[in-house]
């Protein structure tokens, strides 16, 4: 069973902090180099910098992902710099507001779609035109137990594009098992990052309310999603593709 990523190339958007942070620092440990991306170059180079702490080349590049123009920049600049790319992490994510679907306008539909599901979508498409070159490689993406099925908050819009994410992971894998490209997600329940904890500055107990909602009785850490990242980033997963891996310590079948 091999779990190892040496001297693999990984792509890890929104990898400043949070899930991308953690996973970018696990994926260095089991030996890949790392390109970071995210909007704020000086969170990346931190990131970067602790990357080559642990014996790996890294690259930060700042991008929007809602941005096509940013998106072939980067994919460009990756692969100027490496030469290819063996996995991606579509992980950046928001939810700039909480809105009921009665209320939501277009402006925060676009700026979650944009992000979510759009960029997500044509990073893959940029990604894919590259691993096709070079004998294959992986992708995942991050999607969300609220892609299953909407949270107790109204936070539909976000629903909606990480349910359309799960669609986009079963659709690549299926298009792209010819160019040996295996695509998959990773779907967290709830995680103590700064998106996940902006929802608790919204709503009074909400963060009890989802402690009450899990059985395993407490909120993740991010380090907590990166053993299923590896896994299916290795070759451990080999035979493994347009799935969905839920860590939600027991939420969803509660
Ligand atoms: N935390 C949870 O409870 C939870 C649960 C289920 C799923 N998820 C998913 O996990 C993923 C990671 O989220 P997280 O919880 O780790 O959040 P986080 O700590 O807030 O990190 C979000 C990352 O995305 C980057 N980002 C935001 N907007 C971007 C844009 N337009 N272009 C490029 N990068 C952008 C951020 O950096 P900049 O702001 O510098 O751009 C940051 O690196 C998301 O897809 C989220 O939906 C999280």
């Amino acid at each position: 069973m091999d779990f190892s990523l040496t001297g693999k190339v990984a792509l890890i958007t929104g990898g400043s902090r949070g899930i991308g942070r953690a996973t970018a620092l696990g994926f260095a440990r089991a030996g890949a180099d790392v390109v970071v991306t995210s909007r704020k170059l000086p969170d990346l180079e931190e990131v970067a910098e602790e990357i080559r702490g642990l014996g790996s080349k890294s690259l930060a590049v700042a991008s929007h992902i809602g941005r096509l123009d940013d998106i072939n920049a980067l994919v460009n600049k990756v692969n100027e710099e490496f030469g290819r790319i063996d996995i991606l992490i579509n992980n950046a994510g928001t939810s700039p507001a909480i809105a009921p679907i009665l209320d939501v306008d277009e402006r925060l539909w676009d700026a979650i779609m944009n992000l979510n599901l759009k960029g997500l979508v044509f990073l893959s498409q940029a990604v894919a035109r590259v691993m096709k070159e070079h004998d294959g490689g992986k992708i995942i993406n991050v999607a969300s137990i609220d892609g299953l099925r909407p949270e107790p908050m109204p936070n539909g819009t976000y629903a909606i594009s990480k349910a359309g994410v799960l669609m986009a992971t079963r659709v690549m894998a299926v298009e792209w098992a010819q160019y040996k490209i295996r695509v998959n997600a990773v779907a967290p329940g709830n995680v103590h990052t700064r998106l996940g904890d902006s929802r608790f500055e919204v709503i009074a107990g909400y963060e009890e309310e989802l402690v009450k909602r899990t059985p395993m009785k407490r909120i993740a850490e991010p380090d907590e999603m990166v053993g299923a990242m590896i896994y299916l980033a290795s070759d451990a997963s080999s035979f493994v593709t347009g799935q969905t891996i839920v860590v939600d310590g027991g939420t969803m079948v509660a």
